[in-house]
């Protein structure tokens, strides 16, 4: 689990964004946290310490004078062992006394008496208007400044119901984004751009060709680049699947739109990743108007024509303008040693990354192989996210090398 072994302190502030802070809770112990609550007075009036102490298992603390703890130092004790803070919801109010080191209540003589290492972790929840304040964003600035980092707000419809940006982030997205906290950043400053999942080649306006890929590999890929602190660009052909937190996600169907959407945006990248399963022939007699079956039992005479090669497109500039590093991925059934070191070579790539057999499609664990200049490295049976870190850390290492970097 990705948070087994971490103690998480989670401060609630004064919001109504509170009732998100019990979900936020079971997530974080879900995914193997050990959670405990502080709260404030404020924080009282819009949800219980018992809702908060069943669901982290903890008893929470809330009063600088609670006579549970032995030598009175609550507000050090708690965060001598955590390896965050988390504040959620995190009020104006509450930014306010950050900025301004105040210390009169539990909570903020606690972030106040954190040891300088530990992160302070922030997700603000407010009115639009109050977010939006300058002396709130005076706050933020200082706080940013300071180097307590933030997570949201997002933009949306408010319970206040006004809309604008002071929405507490989602519980699932904050704990994406506690994950990311946690891990290194072997890409700050990199701009990464990644496909992903299958295309859909129209045969008509209501029939296509496609492919069993899921997405989850290349999605995986892009949440792992923004984890470690890249910006990421995902170019997406047709999935189910939830856009990881923080990622610009640009969705396509048929292989020309993604090549298209590719070519825009690649210019300003230092990482190309091709990890979508691009159809290799488009319908070249496509019809614009519904296909009718025919009484006489005549079928439809389909032409295919060939799809651009999207990766080795993109690695022909690179050799001219020497970027981006350019990935690229191979599902064989067979003899993929052989396959895979071939294909990189065809495909004019550093870097090769060979699945082992068609049967990954759609599965949560994969192994899989990378093929560089120097052979191959057997990335052993794991989760794809597990398998997204590693290849983002290898690609991170080679990068390190590749002369434009240098
Ligand atoms: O040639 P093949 O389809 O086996 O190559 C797979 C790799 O090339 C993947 O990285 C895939 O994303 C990329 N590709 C592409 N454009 C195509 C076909 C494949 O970018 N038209």
């Amino acid at each position: 689990m990705d948070l087994t072994g971490k103690k998480i302190v989670l401060g609630l502030t004064g919001g109504v964004a509170c009732y998100k802070a019990a979900e936020l809770c079971r997530a974080l112990t879900k995914a193997g946290a050990s959670v405990q609550v502080v709260m404030t007075d404020a924080a009282g009036h819009f949800i219980t310490a018992v809702t908060m102490q069943a669901l982290s298992g903890q008893p929470v603390f809330s009063s600088q004078w609670d006579p549970r703890v032995d030598n009175n130092m609550a507000h050090i004790d708690i965060t001598r062992h955590a390896d965050a803070i988390l504040l959620a919801p995190c009020s104006a109010d509450f930014l306010r006394k950050l900025a301004h080191g105040a210390c009169d209540d539990l909570l903020s003589t606690m972030c106040l008496a954190k040891q300088r290492q530990l992160p302070l972790l922030v997700a603000p929840a407010m009115n639009v208007e109050m977010w939006q304040n300058p002396a709130t964003q005076r706050n933020v600035a200082q706080l940013r400044e300071d180097g307590v980092v933030f997570f949201g707000p997002a933009a949306g419809e408010q319970a206040c119901g006004e809309v604008g940006l002071g929405r507490m982030l989602e519980p699932q997205q904050l704990l994406e984004e506690l994950i990311a906290a946690f891990q290194p950043k072997v890409l700050a400053g990199k701009r990464i751009l990644i496909t992903a999942g299958p295309t859909f080649e129209a045969i008509d306006p209501v029939r296509g060709i496609t492919n069993l890929s899921s997405g989850k590999m290349g999605y995986a890929v892009a949440r792992a680049a923004r984890e470690a602190g890249a910006e990421v660009v995902l170019i997406s052909g047709p999935t189910a699947l939830a856009t990881p937190h923080g990622v610009q996600r640009i969705n396509v169907q048929s292989a020309q739109q993604m090549h298209d959407a590719v070519m825009a945006a690649v210019d300003a990248q230092h990482v190309f990743i091709a990890v979508a399963a691009v159809a290799d022939w488009r319908v070249a007699n496509a019809s614009d108007q519904k296909m009718k079956k025919k009484d006489d039992g005549s079928v439809p005479d389909l032409k295919f024509e060939q799809n651009p090669d999207i990766l080795a497109t993109v690695a022909a500039r690179t050799s001219l303008a020497g970027y981006p590093y350019c990935v690229g991925f191979a599902a064989e059934s067979e003899n993929l040693l052989a396959f895979g070191a071939a294909k990189r070579e065809k495909k004019g790539i550093p870097l090769l990354v060979g699945n082992i057999g068609h049967h990954t499609f759609g599965q949560d664990d994969n192994t899989i192989i990378l093929f560089d200049e120097n052979g191959h490295t057997i990335l052993p049976r794991a989760d794809k996210l597990t398998l997204a870190r590693q290849l983002i850390s290898e690609v991170s290492k080679r990068l390190d090398k590749y002369s434009l970097f240098q």
